[in-house]
């Protein structure tokens, strides 16, 4: 009788600790949390959010020129005036651009008003042919259209033109976006805001 009283007591306590334990109370969220707010109160990183990243974390590094550069499969949101780095790009034949450019298969000259994206925000082509609009700290501003990646991925190959991966922030211009913007071409990389066009 006493063992029957024992097996009956063990049985409560082990659905006591089972219905009433903590992770079973928030089961309706067993992954990873995917956006800042699902998953209440369950905060499990490796899901690719982490609350103060800008919602972009680097993917790895690469060595180039005895360097480690940061890749990134990511750009940082998308907004109504995203910061990026403005960078000079050659999109001609021969130029620092490397093979022509991803949209397209084509070169570009000078004086096209065109644009290559960081691999995150260029989104697997999914900005190609489309225009953005972007505002130098001057007040000036231009559309152009995007035409290639700056890849944040890969680099310091001959595609790349022996140039280390792109950080995930750039809009890489062409002669011609420089000049709309009224920008000294020879700074080679100034800071702007962007967005859709
Ligand atoms: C772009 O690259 C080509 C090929 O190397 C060169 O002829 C041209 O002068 C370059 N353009 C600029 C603006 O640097």
């Amino acid at each position: 009788m006493a063992n029957l009283h024992l097996l009956f007591l063990s049985f409560v306590i082990f659905n006591i600790i089972f219905f009433a334990s903590p992770s079973n109370a928030l089961s309706s969220c067993d992954g990873p949390c995917q956006t800042a707010d699902d998953c209440d109160g369950q905060l499990i990183r490796g899901g690719g959010w982490s609350p103060s990243s800008g919602d972009c974390q680097p993917s790895g590094s690469m060595p180039c020129k005895g360097k480690s550069y940061t890749t990134y499969t990511c750009s940082p949101p998308v907004t109504s005036a995203t910061n990026a780095q403005l960078t000079l790009n050659n999109f001609s034949e021969g130029g620092d651009g490397g093979a022509p450019s991803k949209c397209d298969e084509q070169y570009h000259d000078k004086s096209e008003m065109v644009v290559a994206l960081s691999t995150g925000w260029y989104n697997g082509g999914s900005r190609c042919g489309q225009m953005i609009t972007i505002t130098a700290s001057n007040g000036m501003s231009t559309t152009a259209k995007v035409v290639d990646e700056c890849d944040s991925m890969n680099g310091c190959d001959e595609e790349h033109a022996d140039q280390p991966p792109c950080e995930n922030n750039i809009v890489d211009g062409s002669d011609a976006v420089w000049e709309a913007l009224g920008l000294d071409k020879g700074l080679g990389n100034v800071g702007v805001t962007w967005s859709m066009a």
